[in-house]
């Protein structure tokens, strides 16, 4: 068995911003119902005119944390992309990161497990570093929400934003004074599929000629429902990554959990009874960037000083399937 230790964090935004009251202009909404029931005030977004994508995104993330690991391409042994928004169905977006970053001939693979998907990475590359399979694991967090996002549907679009989230997961040394990926935890629960997804396009209910601009095609959520899962879930998923380390809440430095709304993060803090000054919230200028929102957040808390070496994380996140999980780690 051998530690799995963070070695490097990066992260990639778009430089365009959408702001409240460019939503205003689009559809019936207001600054003021918008930060009042979610928190988010702006969100980065890619311009969708094709060009720069998903795996783009991705790479720039990843360069970053390779530089922070210091390590080159070539020492990733396997990429793991968390990704709803593939640029393509087929190859997997890893096989295309790998390809710009120069990473050789390392084992590719794309994840899908919605906003939970960061954290279902995390939990895969520390099972292989522990097993001794492999030494250096690049996860990505990658989303392109906006490309699935119905502009027309005040209900989803004032919510998403894109970006990208990149860490290495290393096998530590000794002497990494208590560093490393403590504790993991997994669940999901597919009865509730319907709660979130895309009606059209997958190999079910392609699309057709009559169906190609319904708004069948893009993210349909039912908030309200989600909502109350996600509170109760994610805090089962925390208690349990706390248990399983022998730790209590009061012993974690900071808690980076998924950024979907600023109201499931403050009840989730109210319900692990931790100090709102220990979660760390960036949903005013990102929006929920889905399986990305985790590991941006983690590299701008370490790049600001917000964490640092020996800081320990609780991050928990939850997403469409239904999927949800926890991690905790000493970086
Ligand atoms: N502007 C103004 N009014 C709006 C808007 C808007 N942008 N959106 C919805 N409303 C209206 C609704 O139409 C509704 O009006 P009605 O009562 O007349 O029907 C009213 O506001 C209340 O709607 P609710 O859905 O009850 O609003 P709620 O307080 O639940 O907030 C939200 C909605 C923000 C979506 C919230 O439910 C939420 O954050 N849910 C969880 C999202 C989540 O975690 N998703 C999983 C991750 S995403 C992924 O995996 C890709």
């Amino acid at each position: 068995m051998y530690n799995a230790i963070i070695s490097g964090t990066g992260r990639y935004s778009p430089e365009r911003v959408l702001t409240n009251a460019d939503f205003e202009r689009m559809v019936d909404t207001s600054d003021e119902w918008i930060v009042s029931r979610t928190g988010i005030r702006e969100r980065h977004v890619l311009n969708g005119s094709g060009g720069f994508g998903n795996s783009d995104m991705a790479t720039s993330a990843a360069r970053i944390a390779l530089d922070d690991a210091k390590l080159a391409p070539t020492d990733l042994e396997a990429i793991i992309i968390a990704t709803v928004t593939p640029d393509y169905r087929v190859p997997s977006t890893a096989t295309i990161v790998q390809t710009k970053l120069g990473a050789g001939r390392s084992a590719v693979m794309d994840l899908v497990a919605a906003c939970a998907g960061f954290i279902y990475g995390l939990s895969v590359a520390r099972a292989f570093i522990v097993s001794g399979m492999y030494r250096n694991v690049l996860v990505v967090g990658v989303e392109h929400l906006t490309s699935i996002t119905n502009y027309e549907d005040r209900n989803t679009c004032v919510l998403f934003g894109d970006g990208a989230g990149a860490v290495v997961v290393s096998r530590g040394a000794d002497g990494d004074n208590g560093r490393g990926i403590l504790s993991t935890f997994l669940s999901g629960d597919g009865q509730y599929k319907d709660l979130l997804h895309i009606p059209l396009g997958g190999s079910r209910d392609p699309l057709t000629a009559e169906t190609v601009n319904s708004p069948g095609r893009f993210l349909y959520m039912d908030g309200r429902e989600i909502f109350k899962l996600a509170v109760r879930e994610m805090a089962d998923a925390a208690e349990r990554v706390l248990a399983d380390a022998g730790m209590t809440s009061d012993q974690v430095d900071m808690v980076i959990p998924h950024q979907a709304n600023l109201r499931i993060i403050d009840a989730l803090t109210k319900r692990l009874q931790i100090d709102p000054n220990h979660v760390y919230v960036n949903i005013e200028r990102y929006g929920n960037t889905s399986s990305a929102s985790v590991p941006i957040a983690l590299d701008e808390a370490r790049r600001t000083g917000v964490v640092r070496d020996g800081s320990t994380i609780l991050s928990v996140a939850f997403g469409g399937g239904l999927t949800w999980g926890a991690a905790l780690y000493r970086l």
